[in-house]
C-alpha cells in the first residue's frame, strides 16, 4: 500500500478575506502549503499549530485539520509527524526548525528566507543532518517550468556562453524577495560559488516586512567564481524589465516579461524574439505543490530535495554579504565571515545619519 505521510503545519497564517480596511487579501503562506498537501494525494494534514487561536481555528476549518495546538512543541511531541511545514516569519525559522528536526520527522518544508544569520542557518542544517531529516527551503520557483525551460535553453547553447544574470522585483527587498532570484541564479549556475558581492540601498520610509526592517530600494551586484556577473534590483518599480534576464555571448533569454510571454529567447543576430510555448507563469500555487511533491520524492529516493536547505544557505550568504556591503560601502569577499545580521547595524546607522 502507498505510504501516507502525516503532516503538521506550524504557523497557519492570517485568514484570507476582507482585511481591517475592507479590502480583500490573501491568506498566509500556509494556505499554499495546505493546497500542495491536498493536491499530493499521499500527504494528509493531521495537525496544525499557531499562537493565534483565531488563525489556528480558521485554518483548521478551511482545511479540515482535526487537531490544533497553540504550542508547536506539544504538537511535535504528540503527533508523530512525517512532514512538518514551518510557515512562521523568518526570525523564528531556525529555532523552530531545530526543535522540529529533533522530533525526527522524515522531512521539513521551511519557508524562505532561510534565517537571519549564518549560524542560525548552520544550526538548521546540522539538526536536519543529525536527525536524517530531508530539508527544503521553500524556493519553490526553482521547480517552476518557465525557469526550467530557461535553463534548458541555456544548456542547449541557445545564447552561447552565459555572461550575465539580471533580476528585477518591483516592491521587493533583498532579504525577503531577493532570496528567490538569488536562489534562481544559483539554479541557472548549478550552484557555482560566488566570489564577491557589492550592493547599495536606500531607505526613506520605516518599512518592515515579516518582522524585519528593510530597505526601500537596493541594487546588488555579484560575481560567480566562473566569471558570470549577476545583478538584482529590488524596490522602486522599473520600466520594461523582465523578472529574469540571462545574457550570453550569442543572445539572451527573458523570463517573466512584463505584459509579455513567460519565456522568450533571441539569438544575437535575430530580428525577433522566439516565444516557446510556456503556459505556466512565474508565480502561483502550482510551485508550492511542486515543493511538496519534491520533498516526498526526496524522502522516498533518499536524496536531498532540489530546493534543499544547503541551497537556501548559499542564497542567504549572498543576501547577508549584500547588506554587509551596503553597511561597509565595500565589496565583500565570500565565504562570508560575519556571524550577525548586518541589517540591524545598517538600520541603526541609517537612523543615526
Ligand atoms: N515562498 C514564497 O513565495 C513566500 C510567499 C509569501 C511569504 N513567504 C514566507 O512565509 C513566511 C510567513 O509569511 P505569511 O505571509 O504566511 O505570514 P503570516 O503573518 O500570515 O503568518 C504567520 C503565522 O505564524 C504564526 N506564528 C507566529 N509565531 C508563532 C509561533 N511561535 N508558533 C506558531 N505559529 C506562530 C502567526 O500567528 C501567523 O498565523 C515568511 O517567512 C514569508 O517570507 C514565502
Amino acid at each position: 500500500m502507498a505510504v501516507e505521510y502525516r503532516v503538521g503545519i506550524i504557523g497557519c497564517g492570517r485568514r484570507p478575506g476582507p482585511g481591517p480596511d475592507g479590502r480583500m487579501r490573501g491568506g498566509g503562506i500556509a494556505e499554499n502549503h495546505a493546497k500542495g498537501y491536498e493536491a499530493h494525494g499521499r500527504t494528509r494534514i493531521v495537525a496544525a499549530a499557531d499562537i493565534s487561536k483565531e488563525n489556528l481555528e480558521s485554518f483548521q476549518e478551511r482545511h479540515n485539520v482535526p487537531v490544533g495546538y497553540l504550542d508547536y512543541r506539544e504538537m511535535l511531541a504528540k503527533e508523530h509527524l512525517d512532514i512538518v511545514s514551518i510557515c512562521t516569519w523568518v526570525g523564528l525559522h531556525s529555532q523552530i526548525c531545530v526543535e522540529t528536526a529533533n522530533s525526527k520527522p522524515k522531512g521539513i518544508l521551511c519557508e524562505k528566507p532561510m534565517a537571519l544569520t549564518l549560524p542560525e542557518a548552520d544550526a538548521m542544517l546540522d539538526a536536519c543532518r543529525r536527525n536524517h531529516v530531508k530539508f527544503t527551503i521553500d524556493h519553490q520557483r526553482r521547480l517552476g517550468r518557465p525557469f526550467g525551460l530557461a535553463k534548458e535553453l541555456l544548456q542547449a547553447g541557445r545564447i552561447g556562453e552565459l555572461l550575465r544574470l539580471e533580476g528585477y522585483v518591483p516592491g521587493g527587498n533583498l532579504l525577503d524577495w531577493g532570496t528567490h532570484w538569488i536562489d534562481m541564479f544559483f539554479f541557472y549556475q548549478d550552484q557555482a560559488p560566488v566570489e564577491w558581492v557589492m550592493a547599495m540601498a536606500d531607505r526613506q520610509t520605516d518599512r518592515s516586512l515579516f518582522g524585519v526592517e528593510v530597505e526601500d530600494h537596493s541594487i546588488t551586484h555579484y560575481q560567480f567564481r566562473d566569471g558570470v556577473r549577476a545583478s538584482i534590483e529590488l524596490g522602486v518599480p522599473i520600466k520594461g524589465q523582465p523578472a529574469n534576464r540571462l545574457i550570453g555571448s550569442e543572445g539572451m533569454i527573458e523570463v517573466g516579461v512584463t505584459n509579455g510571454p513567460n519565456v522568450r529567447v533571441r539569438g544575437r543576430g535575430d530580428r525577433d524574439w522566439e516565444v516557446p510555448d510556456m503556459p505556466e507563469g512565474i508565480h502561483g500555487a502550482v510551485h508550492f505543490a511542486s515543493s511538496v511533491a519534491e520533498l516526498v520524492a526526496a524522502i522516498e529516493e533518499h536524496r536531498d530535495p532540489r530546493n534543499s536547505g544547503a541551497n537556501g544557505r548559499q542564497a542567504l550568504e549572498v543576501i547577508l554579504a549584500g547588506y554587509e556591503s551596503i553597511y561597509r560601502r565595500a565589496q565583500i569577499a565570500l565565504p562570508l565571515e560575519i556571524t550577525d545580521n548586518p541589517i540591524s547595524r545598517l538600520i541603526a546607522a541609517w537612523r543615526a545619519s
